[in-house]
């Protein structure tokens, strides 16, 4: 079986690593584009279906009923009729279910979306009236299955979409939309690149919507997660989202300043996760120094022996330079997108 899986592009091997560890299998993985990989694993579908709405650093799974070598000239647009019908769609449809083509192109072709769209649901039609002698419907807004017609340069894929219409990065509870905020699904990827343990001490602070906090309180049995903001509105903002996520319960919330954590906090942190401003949206650059500064330097004091930083930012240059004056060791960077924004991901300990 292979299943096809989006992620935030830059940690497709997280989002490998949790299906392995939530669906319980060793799988292959392969990247077949920025954010795509497929993963190949013995398994049935009924026993992975529902294990997918539990993973945590992944948008959309689909699973693939075929695959091909495509060409980038008109030609290929005849090879995906060809495998889409060949790939017995019929098989997930009866009279009654409706069906829509969610297509995707990555690379330059002499075709667009919407033709391999058309053509892959065509295929569709025509296989099932074949077999089965009925005409599928279809329903663009609201179809009781979905198939995923993705074209990857010089590679087609037609699969069937097992993780539902939304992407799973849109959790249930965010009823508070902070303007700045962090999809789940790379909140998610930070605690897991951090190693967060059971029992451990958690402080994001400049937590925005709270949305580490949250995932931290809901996915890793941490002792105790903090949550601290300057801003009163996002600091409320958070509160409305972990009583949503049912982790209220789990989570401090203290307004402040991240600057000033050894006067706000007196538990020692094994990990402060966070997501600070990038000087982009929110903040005038001249500004970030001093808070990168007073970050860092207040975090230095409150860290346990384990304790350790991760920091997602745009401004990485600006975070390592005051980083290393202060006397931190770099453990790990790495380069990945947040929306269209090229960031990167780094770990800090003091040495
Ligand atoms: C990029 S946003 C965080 C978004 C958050 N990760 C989320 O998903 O909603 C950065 C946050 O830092 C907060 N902030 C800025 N300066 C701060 C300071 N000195 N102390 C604490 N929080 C601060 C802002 O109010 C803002 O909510």
């Amino acid at each position: 079986m292979i299943l096809l899986a989006t992620t935030n592009p830059g940690l497709e091997d997280l989002a490998a690593r949790e299906i392995e560890e939530k669906l319980g299998a060793k799988i292959k993985y392969e990247i077949v584009a920025g954010g795509r990989l497929t993963a190949e694993f013995p398994g049935v579908l009924e026993e992975i279906v529902p294990k997918i709405f539990t993973l945590k650093t992944i948008h959309k799974v689909s699973l693939v009923l075929n695959e091909a070598k495509i060409s980038a000239n008109k030609e290929g647009l005849k090879i995906i009729y060809d495998v889409t019908r060949n790939s017995k769609p019929y098989l997930y449809l009866d009279p009654q279910a409706t069906f829509a083509i969610r297509s995707e192109r990555i690379g330059t072709h002499q075709y667009t979306s919407l033709d391999v769209a058309k053509v892959a649901g065509q295929a569709v039609i025509d296989a099932t009236l074949d077999e089965y002698g009925f005409r599928p419907k279809v329903n663009l807004d609201y179809p009781t299955i979905i198939f995923d017609s993705i074209v990857v340069h010089g590679r087609y894929f037609f699969s069937l979409r097992l993780s539902g219409e939304e992407s799973l990065h849109k959790r249930k509870y965010r009823v508070y939309d902070h303007p700045a905020a962090l999809k789940p699904t790379l909140a998610y990827s930070m605690l897991m690149i951090a190693n967060l343990k059971p029992g451990e001490v958690v402080v994001d602070p400049m937590c925005g919507g709270g949305t580490i906090a949250i995932e931290a309180a809901l996915g890793f049995n941490v002792k105790e997660v903090f949550c601290i903001d300057i801003s009163p509105k996002h600091l409320r903002g958070a509160m409305l989202n972990a009583i949503s996520a049912g982790a209220y319960g789990k989570i401090r919330f203290i307004l402040g300043d991240a600057r000033k954590l050894n006067e706000i906090i007196n538990t020692q942190a094994d990990l402060i996760v966070t997501n600070p401003p990038y000087g982009i949206r929110l903040f005038r650059r001249e500004k970030l120094r001093d808070l990168y500064y007073g970050f860092l330097n207040s975090a230095s004091k409150i860290l346990s022996s384990e304790g350790r930083i991760v920091v997602i930012t745009a401004e990485h240059a600006l975070l390592k330079n005051v980083a290393t004056r202060l006397g931190y060791s770099i453990l790990l960077e790495r380069e990945c997108m947040h929306g269209n924004l090229k960031v990167k991901i780094m770990m800090l300990k003091p040495m």
